[in-house]
């Protein structure tokens, strides 16, 4: 059972390689637990489709498959989860995705006495993701894009199983089920808490 650190706001992350279904299942969880889902590759597609400064700045990043650096994104989160909304917990989808982004949500968190509540890994086999990412048709989902943000996921990202699975934060779930099957999988690794 996850057990919400203060009040009821629960703050999760959606941890998975690209098309193993967070941006899917982080709108169905967060509305389950009442609170906000907050999609960093969202809040950056919406940067470069409105031409901001910091769209201009990561679009040939995103569409090469690159990770935007850590300083930029400890901006964009630490902006996001300082909203109003956010102060009742979220699902963080995309954030963080590197050891150094970790440790900065933590030290975000820390800051206004909150911690993460869980850490749920969508796990999906890599043939099933090439498929579905390239059944999808967005700007960055060229198959040399993807298997380029895939060697991303893995030599950045995937270190983070074992560290937050270290700090016992880490649910395990199947995500290579329909897409209602893995939402309940993600309810019961929450303890029925989503
Ligand atoms: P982001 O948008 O986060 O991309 P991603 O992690 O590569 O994930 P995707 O959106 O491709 O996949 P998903 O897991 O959300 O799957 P989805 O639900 O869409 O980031 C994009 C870019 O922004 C990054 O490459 C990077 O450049 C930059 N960025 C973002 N955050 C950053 C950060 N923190 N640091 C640095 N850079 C950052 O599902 C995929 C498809 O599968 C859909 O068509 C869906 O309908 C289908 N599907 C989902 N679930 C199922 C199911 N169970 N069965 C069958 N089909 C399914």
């Amino acid at each position: 059972m996850v057990a919400a650190s203060s009040s009821s706001a629960l703050r999760i992350v959606l941890l998975g390689p690209p098309g193993s279904g967070k941006g899917t299942q982080a709108g169905t969880v967060a509305e389950s637990l009442g609170v906000s889902a907050i999609s960093t590759g969202e809040m950056l597609r919406e940067a470069v489709a409105a031409g901001s400064p910091l769209g201009l700045r990561v679009n040939e990043i995103m569409a090469a498959g690159e990770l935007v650096d850590d300083e930029t994104m400890a901006d964009v989160v630490r902006e996001r989860l300082a909203a109003e909304d956010a102060q009742k917990g979220f699902v963080l989808d995309g954030y963080p995705r590197t050891l150094s982004q970790a440790a900065t949500l933590q030290e975000i968190l820390d800051r206004s006495g909150k911690r993460l509540d869980a850490v749920v890994q969508i796990d999906v086999p890599e043939s099933e993701l090439v498929n579905r990412v390239l059944g999808r048709h967005r700007a960055d989902d060229t198959e040399e894009v993807i298997r380029q943000r895939l060697a991303v996921y893995h030599e950045q990202t995937e270190p983070l199983i074992a560290f937050y699975r270290e700090g016992s934060l880490l649910r395990d779930v199947d995500g290579h089920q329909s897409i209602e099957e893995v939402a309940k999988s993600i309810r019961d690794a929450l303890g029925g808490e989503g």
